[in-house]
C-alpha cells in the first residue's frame, strides 16, 4: 500500500511530536502492510511555521534514522496545504506537492468550504497542478450533501478518504458520509492521515470492511494503483466506474416463487 497523507515528521505541525514517535510511526506503517508513504505535513501560515529548508533536513534526518532502525519504507516528502487566498505562490515557490508531482493535498474549513473555495483552487488548476481535498467526508458540507464530492470531481478535483473515517473514529455522521462517497465512487484514494498513533491496523481494518462491502478491487485502485500514478504520472480517472452495490436481495419470479 501507499499511503499519501500523514503527520510523521517531528515537532512540525500536530502531527509526531518526537524522532521516537516519528519512528515507531513509520515502523507501525511497515508493519501494517504500507511500502512508502508521503510525510504530508500540515502547510497553514500562520498556525504552523517552518521554511521548507527546514522541512527538507528533518526529513532527511528521518530517512538516515529510519535506515539505520532497519525500516524499508520509502519516504517521500508532501504537504497538507490550507487553500486561501494567494496560496498558489506558495505552492509555487516552495514546491508544495507530493513528491516531485503536480498532485497537491489540500485541506479548507471543516466546518464547510468556504464560499471562495473553487476561486482559490482555480489558480492551481489552471497552472497545471492537481489538487486532492484531504478527508472530503468531515467537511461539514459534504455531509450535509456528499454528491459536493461528486461537483468537486466535476471540476477536476481528487478526493481522499480517511481509513479511521470509515470506522467512525470521526463519527457517526462521518462514517456515513465515508461510505457514502466510497459506494459512488468519488473517492480517489484511501490513506490514514496517521497524526500520532501509529495505528495502522485501522487501515487494515478500513480496506476488510471495503473488500467485504464493495470489492478488493477497489481497495487496490485506492491504496495501491491511484497512489502509484502520483510518482509515474499515469491519467487517474476523476470519475470510474459506479462501485455502489445494492444491499437488498433481488424479488424471486412469481416461476421461482411457485416452483422454487
Ligand atoms: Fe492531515
Amino acid at each position: 500500500m501507499i499511503d499519501i497523507h500523514s503527520h510523521i515528521l517531528p515537532n512540525i505541525d500536530d502531527g509526531s511530536k518526537s524522532i521516537e514517535q516519528s519512528l515507531n510511526q513509520l515502523k507501525r506503517a511497515e508493519e501494517g502492510g504500507v511500502s512508502e508513504i508521503y510525510l504530508s505535513s500540515h502547510y497553514f501560515p500562520g498556525h504552523y511555521k517552518y521554511t521548507r529548508q527546514e522541512y527538507d533536513e528533518k526529513l532527511n534526518a528521518l530517512r538516515k534514522l529510519a535506515k539505520v532502525a532497519g525500516l524499508k519504507i520509502k519516504i517521500t516528502s508532501g504537504f497538507e496545504v490550507f487553500i486561501q487566498p494567494g496560496i498558489l505562490n506558495d505552492i509555487k515557490q516552495h514546491s508544495l506537492t507530493l513528491g516531485d508531482s503536480p498532485y497537491v493535498l489540500i485541506e479548507s474549513e471543516l466546518n464547510g468550504l468556504p464560499t471562495d473555495f473553487y476561486d482559490n483552487v482555480y489558480p492551481l488548476l489552471r497552472s497545471g497542478y492537481k489538487p486532492i481535498l484531504a478527508h472530503a467526508e468531515r467537511y461539514v458540507s459534504i455531509m450535509h450533501r456528499p454528491s459536493k464530492a461528486r461537483d468537486l470531481t466535476d471540476k477536476n478535483i481528487y478526493i481522499q478518504c480517511n481509513a479511521g473515517s470509515l470506522l467512525g473514529l470521526h463519527g457517526e455522521k462521518v462514517r456515513q458520509t465515508a461510505w457514502v462517497l466510497l459506494e459512488n465512487g468519488w473517492v480517489h484514494f484511501l490513506a490514514s492521515d496517521d497524526h500520532v498513533r501509529g495505528e495502522y491496523g485501522v487501515l487494515l481494518e478500513a480496506c476488510e470492511l471495503i473488500k467485504k462491502r464493495i470489492d478488493g478491487l477497489t481497495v487496490d485502485l485506492l491504496t495501491q494503483d491511484y497512489p502509484a500514478r502520483i510518482e509515474s504520472g499515469e491519467q487517474i480517472p476523476y470519475s470510474y466506474v459506479r462501485v455502489k452495490r445494492s444491499h437488498h436481495k433481488p424479488k424471486k419470479s412469481i416461476w421461482r416463487r411457485l416452483f422454487g
